[in-house]
């Protein structure tokens, strides 16, 4: 809008001071411009004359004129432009809770008002972190509504528990670890009195991503027990025998935590064929862990022992042995039904269109492991919420979106199954590799 163009709006509005619509034209011209005189014309205003699509902005030009109080008039009703500014307001009057009901009710109903920057304010604060033990003493400066016990868990975070129903497909091996590691878990009496000996671990192998880790995390949900992840990192140590105190250390906390379920992620790290080791140490290791598993056949009752690996090829072989990992599975790239409903749990909870096609999308996603279904569903929801900014609204996930991602994720499992395979057929003591073949065969790959 020209000068002239507003100046004869004013000379109008001169004439006709009750005309609301003239009002507010005016005052949205002013404040666009960043001009003061907009508030003295927003004084003239009532809440009850303006109109709901227009008070969102007469609260913000008297909030900026400093007069919070009359600009929280301003601010009643539910649409959620309203409900921001009314967050805006209530913060400017110290009202930090008003204001973040405020803030939450806008975005639950519009999300692309998300301000990062607003709610920050609204929840800052500062918590004093005394910590555990010989932990150390913090000064927490939290941009969320972190208490001292938040705080405990942000610093030893404990990952939430998960189940079965939340991995999708690998129905097989969910009944394996059923039979063979939950019920002699649950009922150790009876498998007593059928001389059923319990313990040994089950070492679960195949291609990454196609939910190993989360199998194990889901059987401690499953048992609803202790879930301890032991990784590389907790165990290996510099200095010479401090490895083997810290694996003990870790048997000793399972032990002591009952029931727990130990898992060894990436096994082939700490166990790894001793001949190919370089150092005397890691054999040590080796030999230390053998002992401690073989500990747990006799005083094994209430830990459950699992482990991984993308190459089991690469474990030392002893551990292969009755009461250790006698239990070898497979953990096979998911299948079409197993696809559809990975990409079922993938997408739950979040906005979609219901043009969304399961079955077809695993159609489409052969080779694909979970880990690349999920990378493929949050290449969707980037294309998703790109879409809502640019409309101001929010655009759900549809079929669209997850085509467009389709052609930017490749599957990652062939590789795999390539080295997998010349395993599988020159160096298949025991058969133990007969999965891999038998998945091959089944799928023309062999
Ligand atoms: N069967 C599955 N069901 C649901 N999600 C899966 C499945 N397999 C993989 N995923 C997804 O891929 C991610 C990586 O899987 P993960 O269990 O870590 O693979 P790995 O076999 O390498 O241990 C998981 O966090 C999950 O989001
Ligand atoms: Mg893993």
């Amino acid at each position: 809008m020209d000068e002239a163009t507003l100046r004869s709006l004013l000379e109008a509005l001169a004439a006709t001071p009750d005309n609301t619509a003239l009002r507010i034209a005016v005052i949205r011209e002013l404040d666009s411009k960043g001009d003061p005189r907009a508030a003295s014309y927003a004084d003239r205003l009532t809440p009850e004359a303006t109109g709901p699509a227009d008070r969102a902005l007469v609260a913000g030009v008297l909030l900026r004129t400093g007069s919070a109080s009359r600009a929280l008039a301003f601010t009643e009703g539910n649409q959620p432009d309203v409900q921001m500014m009314r967050a805006r307001v209530l913060l400017a009057q110290g009202d930090q809770g008003g204001a973040l009901a405020a803030y939450d009710a806008a975005v639950k109903s519009n999300p692309t008002l998300e301000d990062r920057d607003l709610r920050h304010q609204l929840l800052s604060k500062v918590t004093v972190h005394e910590g555990q033990g010989d932990g150390p003493r913090l000064r927490v400066v939290s941009n969320d509504d972190t208490d001292r016990s938040e705080l405990d868990r942000l610093l030893h975070p404990q990952e939430p528990p998960i189940t079965f129903d939340d991995v999708g497909g690998l129905a097989e091996i969910k009944t394996a670890i059923e039979k063979k590691i939950i019920l002699p878990f649950q009922k150790p009496a009876l498998f007593a009195k059928f001389k059923k000996k319990a313990g040994g671990g089950i070492l679960l192998y195949g291609p990454p991503g196609c939910g190993k880790t989360l199998l194990a995390r889901a059987t401690a949900g499953q048992v609803n027990a202790t879930f301890l992840n032991v990784a590389i990192e907790d165990v290996l140590d510099m200095y010479i025998g401090e490895s083997e105190r810290k694996l003990h250390a870790l048997f000793d906390k399972a032990r002591a935590s009952t029931p727990s379920v130990m898992f060894f992620d990436e096994l082939e790290a700490l166990a790894g064929k001793r001949q190919h080791t370089r150092e005397g140490t890691s054999s040590k290791l080796v030999s230390q862990f053998l002992t401690e598993m073989d500990g747990f056949v006799k005083n094994n009752s209430g830990v459950l022992i699992l482990a991984a690996s993308n190459v089991p090829w690469a474990i030392d072989p002893a551990f292969r042995r009755p009461g250790r990992f006698d239990r070898v599975l497979f953990v096979p790239p998911p299948d079409k039904a197993a696809r559809a409903s990975i990409l079922q749990i993938l997408l739950k909870g979040r906005p979609i269109a219901t043009d969304i096609d399961h079955g077809q999308l695993a159609a489409r996603t052969s080779g694909f492991s979970g880990a690349d279904l999920e990378n493929l569903v949050d290449t969707a929801a980037d294309h998703a919420i790109a879409a809502s900014l640019s409309k101001n609204t929010e655009v759900p996930i549809d079929m669209a979106h997850l085509s467009a991602a389709l052609g930017e994720i490749k599957p990652t499992t062939i590789e795999w199954l390539t080295t997998a395979r010349n395993y599988a057929r020159y160096s298949n003591e025991g058969g133990q590799y007969d999965e891999v073949l038998d998945f091959l065969k089944k799928h023309g790959k062999s």
